[in-house]
């Protein structure tokens, strides 16, 4: 069977915790849920993967819960280990968490329920939120920390308590196509940023620093936040510009659609009475004809100048040609029914009922148009 959850254990020189967590793991796994542990081990010094795996190998019950080891071969960072470990996970959902008793075991039950039971994409355990606190740091330590939170609240403009958090859960789904820098500590901060429209609970716990062992935070790893920061702000702006660019696309092309329909009318208009009046044709014969003249005039100027296709090979324009055609004439006919609605049902005026009627059928035939004639996302 495989497992459902995955719980990353990223080390580096912790030969007096790893095997004591991995126990407390044990003993606090999610009801009813195959667990994997993925330790992933940057080949400490101190044999920390050696003793893991020891560990797996002296355990009677090897189903509920297994335990992987990757051993890197080189020291390569935190959230890079992290990303390593995520990526061999066969769970669906994702724990992270610290090898040095910090974050404690007991807690991960209650953040695996609250992601499968409300439908958020992270949960994260917060030192911040009420209820949370900070065992065992000292004021130096500390302010580090507040700092370095309060540069992210306000630099980058996030909500939650704790987004320096490295004890969270996740749905592994969310992260498909995520690019990381995976610089230093911050993989969560990155996630916050990156995912689109995330959704986010948090969990408050108590912290307790390390009793054996060392952090191995130093001034690198602040260094590298502040890098980390800067990069997530330039990719904040980038994205914030794309869009920017994004709906000034799409109000230009809905303008041109537009001027298009108005420029059909009058083609419609002029032919009709020039058929009838020079070549002295039945007037609905005239009609028929007209709107067949704009429907043309209309498919090609959209192609060309609204949508900017220049690919005007015979069988692409056919088929263009058919649907745009198609979506003209469904658009004709929820205009009517529209109108028709709007004056009977409604007892809307006539003027009004048009004018709405004309807006929605225009609107929704560009949209139509966009997608499926034209092929371009919605969008963009
Ligand atoms: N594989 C690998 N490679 N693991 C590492 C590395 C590395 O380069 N550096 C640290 N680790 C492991 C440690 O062995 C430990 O299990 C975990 O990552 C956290 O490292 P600590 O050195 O104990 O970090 P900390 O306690 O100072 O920082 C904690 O609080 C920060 C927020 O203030 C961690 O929870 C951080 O994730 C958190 O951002
Ligand atoms: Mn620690």
């Amino acid at each position: 069977m495989n497992a459902e959850v995955s719980i990353i254990i990223p080390t580096y020189n912790e030969s007096e915790n790893i095997k004591g967590i991995l126990h407390l793991i044990k003993e606090h796994l999610p009801k009813n849920t195959i667990v994997e542990a993925i330790v992933v081990d940057d080949n400490s010094p101190d044999g920390t993967g050696k003793i893991a795996e020891d560990y797996f190998e002296s355990l009677k019950e090897k189903t509920r819960y297994t335990i992987n080891v990757i051993n890197r071969k080189t020291r390569e960072g935190l959230s890079s280990a992290i990303l390593n470990g995520i990526q061999q996970a066969k769970g669906k959902i994702v724990v992270v968490m610290d090898s040095d008793f910090s974050h404690p075991p007991q807690l991960i039950p209650k953040l695996v329920d609250a992601l499968k039971q409300s439908k958020t994409d992270i949960v994260v355990a917060s030192r911040y939120l009420n209820g949370g606190s900070i065992h065992g740091w000292s004021i130096k330590r500390k302010m580090i920390s507040k700092i370095a939170t309060i540069i992210a609240k306000k630099g980058l403009g996030i909500k939650e308590s704790d987004p320096m958090s490295g004890f969270f859960a996740f749905n592994k789904d969310i992260i498909k196509g995520i690019n990381f820098d995976a610089i230093g500590y911050k993989i969560l901060l990155e996630m916050i940023v990156k995912i689109k429209d995330v959704s986010i609970k948090e969990i408050p716990y108590t912290f307790s620093d390390r009793e054996n062992g060392k952090s191995k935070l130093g001034t690198k790893t602040i260094l590298e936040y502040i890098h980390a920061v800067g990069k997530l702000y330039r990719y904040g702006k980038k994205e914030q510009q794309k869009e920017i660019r994004s709906s000034v696309r799409f109000v230009s092309k809905a303008a041109r659609f537009f001027s298009v329909g108005a420029s059909g009318l009058g083609i419609n208009y002029l032919t009709s009475i020039l058929f009838t009046s020079s070549l002295d044709m039945w007037y609905l014969h005239a009609t028929i004809l007209g709107i067949m003249f704009s429907i043309t005039s209309n498919f090609f100027l959209n192609k060309y100048w609204t949508f900017e296709d220049r690919d005007f090979t015979a069988k692409r324009t056919a088929i263009q040609y058919g649907k745009f055609a198609g979506f003209s004439s469904i658009g004709a006919l929820v205009q009517l029914g529209m109108v028709y609605y709007l004056v009977d049902d409604l007892s809307v005026s006539y003027p009004v009922a048009l004018v709405l009627a004309v807006a929605t059928a225009a609107f929704s035939n560009f949209i139509l148009n966009k997608k499926w004639t034209f092929k371009e996302k919605v969008w963009s």
